[in-house]
């Protein structure tokens, strides 16, 4: 597994300059609400992400009154170690660092610190539209298989100029046929991948929920984005008038979604809401999974607001499953006594209380005497 052994947060929000020395696995953050505890969060994404998971924009995210926002990290992988640093000012673009040398792109961070978030906006893979989804399918897909990124490109590049075509209309069909050739390519390669990947967390991500949560029946599928019988050079020719008047390329890569339904209905419409957390928590660990199968190391997760919507089972189920995974994981509450008595005497479990933007550890003695004896 790979952790962080060090962060150091300057200026993201109310955290005007924070160091800490996280446990390697449980690192609990409570405090009152607007104490700067999601902010904590938000800047370790910074640091695996280059951005904030809350705000588009940079502005919002730096403190008030400076100009910039800075995140410094040290990293355990397996054999290495390594020093993130990511600048963010409104002016300028986005500074990364790694090792002291100048890097170019954010997804060198996340191959160093692969993150899985779990916040109020994960039930929008239950609720948020297909772009939601597939983004979720598409990063468990790039960490495992190292050739997506390329057939990506490719069809995103090949999409944008069919779709420019088509606005354009009278075209020649040999120059559609160019771009047509190109995108059911990449487009059939991106399937194949995403179905390989699909079929893998498919049985993780089942066996999860029903050991979290007990139930059983949750559908879970996967849909490429055109029909199922028919090649998508097919579907491309056949669908070319349409596609003229409509102005875009109607089928594709980009059409495809996975869904999840509960006793014949969509899942979000016959859940409870605990329950789609439950299901929520259950992707993002079946992912955290999968990859930690496939790398020498596993991601670190960023739980906001453990407790919320769940009952006292459902907490207790959620933090074993994080201490099996052996991940580093971060979680915050607002109250410490909610997840202080279920992580098991051997487990590395750090309290961090947040007021006004600071951080201030729990001292062991503190911890050791809230455990009941
Ligand atoms: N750019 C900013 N500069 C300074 N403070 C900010 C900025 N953005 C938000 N805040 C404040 O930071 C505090 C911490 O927010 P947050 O981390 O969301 O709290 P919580 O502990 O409830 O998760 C809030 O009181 C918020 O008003
Ligand atoms: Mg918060």
């Amino acid at each position: 597994m790979s952790f962080l052994q060090k962060v150091r947060v300057t200026d993201v929000r109310n955290l005007a300059s924070v160091t800490l020395t996280p446990s390697p696995s449980i690192n609990i953050l409570y405090g009152a609400n607007g104490s700067g505890k999601t902010s904590f969060l938000e800047a370790v994404h910074i640091l695996g992400t280059s951005r904030s998971f809350r705000s588009a924009k940079v502005k919002p995210v730096i403190r008030q009154e400076q100009d910039s926002c800075t995140v410094f990290g040290r990293v355990k992988g397996k054999d290495s170690i390594f020093s993130l640093g990511v600048n963010r000012s409104q002016d300028t673009a986005c500074k990364i660092h790694i090792n002291g040398e100048v890097a170019r792109l954010s997804s060198d961070l996340a191959t160093i610190l692969p993150l899985q978030v779990i916040n109020p906006d994960t039930f929008r893979l239950l609720e948020g539209s297909p772009k939601d989804r597939r983004q979720f399918l598409d990063w468990g897909v790039f960490h495992v298989e190292h050739r997506f990124l390329q057939a990506w490109k490719r069809a995103h590049k090949s999409m944008k100029q069919r779709n420019a075509l088509l606005r354009h209309g009278k075209i020649s069909d040999s120059l559609i046929d160019v771009w047509d050739s190109e995108l059911s390519q990449s487009g059939e390669e991106i399937d194949s991948y995403r179905r390989a990947y699909f079929e893998a967390l498919k049985p993780v991500f089942e066996e999860t929920l029903e050991k979290l949560s007990g139930i059983s029946d949750v559908q879970i599928s996967y849909t490429r984005g055109w029909d199922k019988e028919s090649s998508l050079r097919d579907v491309l020719k056949r669908s070319l008038r349409r596609d003229y008047e409509a102005g875009y390329t109607q089928w594709g890569p980009h059409r495809a979604d996975i869904r999840l339904r509960y006793k014949g209905l969509p899942a979000v419409d016959n859940l409870s809401r605990g329950q789609q957390k439950a299901v929520v928590c259950a992707l993002k660990l079946a992912q955290g999974k999968l990859f930690s199968e496939s790398k020498p190391f596993g991601c670190v997760y960023l739980v906001d607001d453990l407790p919320s919507e769940l009952d006292r089972d459902h907490r207790f189920r959620l933090c074993k499953m994080f201490e099996d995974m052996n991940a580093q994981v971060f979680i915050t509450c607002v109250d410490k006594s909610t997840l202080e008595n279920v992580w098991s005497m051997e487990s590395d479990v750090k309290m961090f209380h947040v007021e006004h933007g600071l951080l201030v550890e729990d001292s062991r003695a503190e911890q050791a005497s809230a455990v009941p004896p």
